[in-house]
């Protein structure tokens, strides 16, 4: 009897347990859009500078997302267009995600100053948004080597008023 109530207990115990690497981040990047549109991600894909895929993806120096799109209409391009990025860690304790401090380092920013290779234009279907951490040192620092990270990555284009924005989850090198 009393073996079949630890038994149980165990059972339970794994079924509420908290992934560690939630939405098989362990592996693969997982990303969606989360802009109405009109420009329509179809894939993101993670690089180092060269090209080359990259996963766990490294905060530790400049990293390219290819991102390839579908842009009927839109040009977008400085100083209308402003980037702001949202960075959340995987909080085993409370088993979501936890808001971590931009210092306003990475709000309403010129995007085609940091990152962003503008203009972007609908003859355009991959673009290469580079994201790179290592020039705002408080930020990484806050970052735990080899864990999950959530970003939003949103370009608002003031002229237009219109949105592009996506969210990706990845594991992430905070330390070389
Ligand atoms: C996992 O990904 C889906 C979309 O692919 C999202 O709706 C969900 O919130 C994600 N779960 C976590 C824990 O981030």
């Amino acid at each position: 009897m009393l073996a079949r109530c630890l038994c149980l207990f165990a059972l339970l115990a794994l079924s509420s347990a908290c992934d560690q690497w939630p939405n098989t981040t362990e592996t693969k990047v997982n990303w969606w859009q989360c802009s109405n549109g009109p420009v329509m991600v179809t894939n993101v894909n993670p690089t180092d500078k060269s090209g080359n895929s990259e996963y766990p993806i490294r905060l530790t120096e400049p990293l390219l997302i290819a991102t390839s799109i579908n842009d009927p209409s839109s040009t977008y391009t400085t100083p209308g267009l402003k980037q702001t990025i949202k960075v959340w860690s995987w909080n085993m304790a409370t088993c979501g995600w936890s808001s971590v401090p931009t210092f306003g380092l990475l709000n309403n920013i010129d995007a085609c100053t940091n990152g962003v290779p503008c203009p972007i234009e609908p003859k355009n279907k991959v673009i290469n948004l580079e994201l790179d951490f290592s020039d705002t040192p408080a930020i990484i620092n806050l970052l735990k080597n080899d864990k999950p990270y959530q970003l939003e990555y949103l370009l608002h284009d003031d002229p237009s008023k219109e949105d592009l924005c996506i969210i990706f989850q990845a594991r992430a090198l905070t330390h070389t």
